[in-house]
């Protein structure tokens, strides 16, 4: 099961009351949505978005025990249609919103589509699986067709990685003569771009290179673009808008759209600076180590 990041953070900045309606535009194994459901009893509701159908059923079967389903509305979609979602729901009085954003411990343990560089599995690394309308490329693709300079750029930018062009080229080289299909397969070939002293760095050589290429397959950066305006467009005035990130460019793209609202007045920042998860939740949860909170409030 996925522990949820700044579980008791969101449940203090959302403070969901009794009656209200909240959104959690990124379902993953239910932990926030729980929490929400169990302060806004006994009439309030949550309608929780998840592209990925597996975290749905997941979902239904985690709750299938308690009295909740009934305020808790399961969408398989993609947040970027947060506006048309909620019209065709009918959901209003929007008390606040979550976007928890990323993966979930399933993604990387059973979903064995490519997540991680621990285990041998087609490169897949799409958040959708089999879902509702998948168009979504899947990292092979992106693997054995994006151009040298193409894969270098997007290493360097999502992944921050330093031996970006000269894995980028060890790719392009490799491929010539045999597709790369697995996560084995690429780390056999990135590997020897990697100088042998930072091979055994306690963060894996590979780490930086999966990260970027999920972010890539998924448009992670340009869904959150897309949904802020959206957030803010269904909010309730007096509404909450948290974000928990765990990525410097997603985080630049929260701190930037809250102050434009800050300086048009349409928005006040309850959080100055990112929250930061305590040493304690970092140990119990190593996933919450580069995670970021961000909370603004609808004037
Ligand atoms: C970090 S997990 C959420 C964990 C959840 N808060 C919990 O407590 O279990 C993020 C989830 O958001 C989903 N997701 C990511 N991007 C999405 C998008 N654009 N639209 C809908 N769901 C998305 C992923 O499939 C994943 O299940």
């Amino acid at each position: 099961m996925h522990i949820p990041v700044f579980y008791n953070e969101t449940l203090k900045y959302l403070n969901p009351k009794s009656g209200e309606n909240f959104i959690d535009c990124t379902l993953g194994d239910g932990g926030h949505t729980l929490g929400i459901l169990n302060r806004n009893a006994p009439n309030g509701k949550v309608l929780a978005i998840d592209w990925d159908m597996e975290m749905i059923k997941r979902v239904i079967i985690r709750i299938s025990d308690f009295d909740l389903r009934e305020r808790l509305i399961l969408v398989n979609d993609n947040f970027v249609n947060l506006k048309k979602i909620v019209s065709e729901y009918n959901f209003n009085n929007i008390s606040g919103v979550l976007l928890d954003l990323g993966m979930s411990s399933f993604h990387i343990e059973e979903s064995g589509r490519g997540f991680t560089f621990l285990k041998d599995e087609p490169l897949g690394m799409n958040f959708v699986g089999d879902g509702f309308g998948n168009d979504l490329p899947n990292a092979e693709e992106i693997i054995n067709n994006y151009s040298g300079e193409k894969l270098a750029e997007i290493f360097k930018e999502y992944g921050g990685e330093r031996f970006a062009r000269s894995m980028a080229g060890k790719i392009v080289e490799a491929r010539k003569t045999k597709l790369i299909k697995t996560t084995k397969e690429l780390i056999g070939v990135i590997k020897s771009a990697v100088l042998s002293k930072f091979r055994h760095n306690r963060i894996h050589f590979a780490t930086r290179i999966f990260q970027a290429l999920r972010i890539e397959v998924n448009r992670e950066i340009e869904n959150l673009k897309s949904v802020l305006p959206q957030v803010f467009d269904v909010l309730n005035s007096g509404g909450r808008l948290a974000v928990i990130s765990f990525h410097s460019l997603e985080d630049k793209e929260v701190k930037d759209f809250f102050r434009e609202k800050k300086t048009k007045g349409e928005m006040n920042i309850l959080t100055k600076k990112p929250l930061r998860p305590f040493f304690e939740e970092v140990k119990n949860n190593p996933r919450a180590r580069s995670a970021k909170m961000r909370v603004a409030v609808k004037i």
